[in-house]
């Protein structure tokens, strides 16, 4: 029978999150400490997204959220660009077959009318071919920005309003919730953010919300399963309060037993 994730050990609340969102920061500066070109670093990047996909997949994560590229990353140096779309274009060609047998959902979050047809080509062929898979809902956020997110949300019910089909005193945060993306996973429950700055940088604004936040100064490429462990073990000691008081929760708990 396979071990039950969820349940409780004496001591340690055993909980493994449901939906993690990772902010993958570092690259660039693990290739100047090393005095290689940026791009370098992004190829070395992209080894660890495996080690990450590889840690969900044996934890029973269920869906995956990986910030590879922002709406602000567009205005960096051409020739950076440049690399980073030529990378995309080699990782996918790389890794949907092995993300296809391994059972993994591949989809893509972002403004996809940014990137060239070559790379949209092969994002929508990637999403195809994987869509029936269960075991890990992988989510890829390329020229993704929150506040993109939000706004696009908000044009869609506008939309909706103009042709008559929605009374704006119908808008909830529930309708709004569910026009932002990943409205069909659950909220993530951790976020990690590697490269030591702790900031959200316009990833996902909305869908944060209550969100457990784990930094560490590791750099991206140097990513293991010891360091996402330390995450994991962080988050299953947290006290997740949703604006409750700890005595509440503490009851809510007691019931559930
Ligand atoms: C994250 O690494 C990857 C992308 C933003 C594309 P960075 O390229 O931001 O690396 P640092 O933060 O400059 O080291
Ligand atoms: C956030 O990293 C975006 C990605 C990792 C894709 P940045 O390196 O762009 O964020 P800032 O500029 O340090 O806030
Ligand atoms: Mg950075």
């Amino acid at each position: 029978m396979a071990p039950d994730v969820n349940s409780t050990a004496p001591s340690l609340p055993r909980r493994v999150p449901r939906h993690v969102a990772v902010i993958m920061d570092g690259n660039g500066r693990w290739a100047e400490r090393r005095r290689r070109p940026r791009a370098i670093g992004h190829r070395a990047g992209a080894r660890a997204v495996n080690v990450c996909i590889d840690f969900c997949l044996e934890r029973g994560v269920e869906a995956l959220t990986l910030f590879a590229f922002s709406s602000e990353n567009w205005g960096r140096p051409e020739d950076e660009v440049g690399a980073l779309m030529k990378l995309f274009m080699t990782a996918l060609d790389r890794e949907v077959d092995e993300l296809e047998r391994r059972g993994v959902r591949v989809r893509f979050i972002g403004e996809r009318e940014r990137f060239g047809d070559t790379i949209r080509a092969r994002m929508d062929e990637a999403e195809r071919r994987t869509a029936g898979n269960t075991q890990l809902h992988l989510t890829i956020a390329a020229s993704y920005g929150g506040r993109w997110d939000i706004a696009q949300a908000a044009r869609a019910l506008a939309e909706d309003v103009a042709a008559g089909r929605l009374r704006p005193e119908e808008i909830d945060e529930a309708m709004l919730g569910a026009r932002v993306c990943l409205a069909d996973v659950p909220a993530p429950d951790l976020f990690i953010r590697t490269g030591g700055d702790t900031r959200i940088s316009n990833f996902l604004l909305w869908q944060l919300a209550y969100t457990e936040l784990w930094f560490t100064e590791l750099l991206w490429p140097e990513l293991d399963a010891v360091t996402l462990q330390r995450a994991f073990d962080a988050y299953a000691l947290r006290e997740r309060r949703f604006g409750l008081t700890g005595a509440q929760i503490a009851a809510q708990g007691e019931s559930a037993a």
